[in-house]
């Protein structure tokens, strides 16, 4: 495993968890994971990981996985929770300055993208993913409100940097799933 800090000038942080206790699975990690369907050997991108708990999932499955968060102390306790777990490389960085990958599938859980001051999000999740790469994000929307926003603002961002976009409900989340069009998936 590795910590890394690009572009940040800043080191290192000491890898404890900071007097964290282990945060639980949640239903939207497991319902991400299993969107997102990953198969061994595959290289996953976790964006906003926080205290790893999707990461350790893809991780168990046999991802490589990289897990981005712009918190230095979230990236702490993912590298704490996941150790030895398998093949994973942790950035504290907001995502969309790395140039990362591409991968063959991305994954957000809980981090509200349309609501953030535009950063370019979609296109950067364009460049990470390959062309026929998969790209799920899931969001906590306990009001059906939250749920269609985000819904169709992540979807028609996505659609705009070339990603096929569908989108699903379940208990309190909602995800919007993508699959970058290019070369690997025209028949
Ligand atoms: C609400 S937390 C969700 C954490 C975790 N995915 C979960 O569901 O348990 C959102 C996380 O995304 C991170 N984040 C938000 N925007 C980001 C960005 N543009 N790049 C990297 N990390 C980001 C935050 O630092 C925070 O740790």
């Amino acid at each position: 495993m590795a910590l890394l800090t690009p572009r940040s000038g800043r080191g290192s942080p000491t890898v404890t968890n900071g007097g964290m206790g282990l945060a639980e699975i949640a239903k939207r990690h497991r319902w991400a994971v299993e969107l997102l369907a990953p198969v061994k050997g595959e290289q996953v991108l976790e964006i906003g990981c926080g205290h790893g708990i999707a990461t350790g999932l893809l991780l168990k499955a046999g991802a490589a996985v990289v897990a981005v968060d712009r918190s230095d102390k979230m990236i702490t306790a993912c590298i704490k929770r996941n150790a030895g777990l398998g093949s994973l490389t942790a950035f504290a960085s907001a995502f969309e300055t790395l140039e990362l990958g591409p991968f063959d599938a991305a994954l957000a859980v809980n981090v509200d993208f349309p609501r953030q001051k535009d950063t370019g999000w979609a296109r950067a999740m364009a460049k990470a993913v390959k062309p026929g790469g998969r790209l799920v994000l899931v969001l906590e929307a306990p009001a059906i409100r939250t749920a269609d926003r985000f819904a169709m603002e992540a979807a028609a961002g996505l659609v705009g940097v070339g990603f096929e976009v569908d989108t699903e409900l379940r208990e309190g989340m909602v995800a919007v799933k993508g699959v970058r069009v290019g070369a690997a998936n025209r028949g």
